[in-house]
């Protein structure tokens, strides 16, 4: 359903051109947990930003479920993004006048195909399922970085997405906390038949993953093993 073809990205500094991608390819099916590893500075964040369509490639396409992702126009990409993908990001990106549940429960306000009532429901049980189920009235200034980072990611699967892309999003907790985000994260993908790409600096989650896809001088250098993703699997 995620097929990504020939991504190629560079910045341009006063230093000279960067490459921070070349010719990157990698595809994922529904229902599949692929990890991305890779060390500081490598791309993972470029990466994972431009399957988002947050940012733009200076080659090759991104292509779900059939569609060309950089083929639609800013404002078809903003419709996609809120019905089909969920993104974590690396530094948790919360509104910080709402309250944990309000930011949970904002993209589906946004889509505006169910109630209030039904929205409330949804967003409380998910923050319930990551433990925050005392800090649904807290704004994010009064949470901790951990706690701020699983209400991230309650807001970027509350919508159920095709596609959920996470970076980093386990980097600010502890060995349980992470687990359990983890496995939160793992339940989505097995049970809305969800694509899920996590980048992750932990071998532990990676080792847990479908599939972990190394990331390296720009290319996807290596592709570490293949086989069924499960929480049991994290030493
Ligand atoms: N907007 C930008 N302008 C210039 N350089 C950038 C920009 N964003 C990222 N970079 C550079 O691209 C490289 C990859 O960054 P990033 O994708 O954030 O790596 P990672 O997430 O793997 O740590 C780094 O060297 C970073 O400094
Ligand atoms: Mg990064």
């Amino acid at each position: 359903m995620l097929s990504v073809r020939g991504l190629s990205k560079d910045f341009i500094t006063p230093g000279g051109t960067i490459s921070v991608l070349q010719q990157v390819d990698f595809s994922a099916e529904r229902g599949e947990f692929l990890a991305i590893v890779g060390e500081s500075g490598s791309g993972k964040s470029t990466l994972l930003q431009i399957v988002g369509t947050v940012e733009s490639p200076d080659a090759g396409e991104v292509l779900l479920d059939g569609l060309s992702l950089f083929s639609l126009t800013s404002r078809e990409q903003a419709r996609l993004r809120n019905q089909k993908l969920g993104f974590v990001y690396q530094a948790h990106h919360l509104i910080p006048e709402l309250t944990a549940l309000e930011n949970v429960m904002l993209p589906l306000q946004i889509r505006g195909d169910m109630t209030v009532q039904e929205i409330h429901q949804r967003a409380e049980a998910l923050l319930g399922t990551l433990n925050l189920g005392q800090r649904l009235h807290h704004v994010p200034g009064k949470l901790s970085g951990g706690e701020a980072q699983r209400v991230a990611v309650a807001r970027a699967m509350v919508g159920r997405p095709a596609l959920l892309l996470a970076d980093e999003p386990t980097g600010n907790l502890d060995e349980s906390t992470a687990k359990r985000v983890f496995d939160t994260m793992l339940n989505l993908c097995r049970e809305m038949d969800t694509a899920v790409v996590m980048v992750t600096h932990s071998r532990a989650l990676a080792l847990a993953s479908d599939r972990v896809l190394q990331l390296h001088d720009g290319r996807i250098s290596t592709k570490v093993r293949n086989y069924s993703a499960s929480i049991e699997n994290i030493p």
